[in-house]
């Protein structure tokens, strides 16, 4: 499963690739204000910094709802640089955008999926990836793996080749669910990710370890 961290953190994002297991990045339009970023210019030269870090894909979410305009977002935020997808959200001109940048050869990630008919419609349209929100189904007693769980099987069941990626992840334990789901990436705020290294018995054994090196070593 592949690993994209859910921040426009310089910060976190530098951290999680120096642990070397990042594969890509997603931002949304709610993240880049976190960060204060303003105007298309600063947006822009983010992205690009954002690309310079990681080297993997870079989701970067376009703001226009109406066809014309995604696809003019779209094509300048693609030239940005190789690594860029296009997060797209899931309404008719956006599956109607998708179905253009996959004829364009642009990637492209479809947001805001709460349905395995919304993720059909995606595959469809050649999505490269498929953006279920784990967290806000279940901030609304739904079941956000279950979704996983579901759209993975039906892209198998039809051989699409949409990417199932897992996003509004909010804890570790969202990720081993999502593994356990098959789902393709899961994207994670940093501290979810760091979660995977706990484990008391890691712990307790490192420090047995050196205290019987320490013993017998000085
Ligand atoms: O990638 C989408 C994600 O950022 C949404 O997360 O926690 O705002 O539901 P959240």
């Amino acid at each position: 499963m592949k690993f994209f961290i859910d921040t426009a953190n310089l910060e976190q994002i530098r951290e999680a690739y120096d642990l070397g297991v990042l594969d890509g990045v997603t931002t949304n339009p709610s993240l880049m204000a976190k960060e204060g970023i303003r105007g298309v210019e600063n947006q822009c030269k983010h992205y690009v910094d954002i690309c310079n870090i990681v080297k993997g894909d870079v989701s970067a979410e376009v703001i226009a709802t109406d066809y014309k305009g995604m696809i003019k977002e779209g094509e300048e935020l693609a030239a940005l640089n190789q690594h860029i997808v296009v997060k797209v959200p899931c309404i008719a001109d956006g599956i109607k955008a998708i179905k253009y940048f996959s004829g364009k050869g642009i990637r492209t990630n479809c947001t805001l999926v709460f349905s395995v008919g919304q993720a059909l419609l995606a595959a469809k349209a050649g999505a490269t990836y498929v953006s279920p929100f784990v967290g806000r189904l279940d901030d609304i007693c739904e079941d956000g793996i279950a979704l996983v769980g579901k759209i993975v099987e039906m892209y198998r069941y039809y051989d699409y080749s949409t990417q199932v990626l897992a996003a509004s992840i909010r804890h570790t334990a969202h990720i081993i669910q999502c593994i356990e789901a098959g789902a393709d990436v899961a994207t994670c705020p940093l501290s979810a990710i760091k979660g995977l290294l706990n484990h008391p018995l890691t712990d307790a054994g490192l420090k047995k370890f050196l205290e019987d090196y320490n013993r017998v070593n000085g």
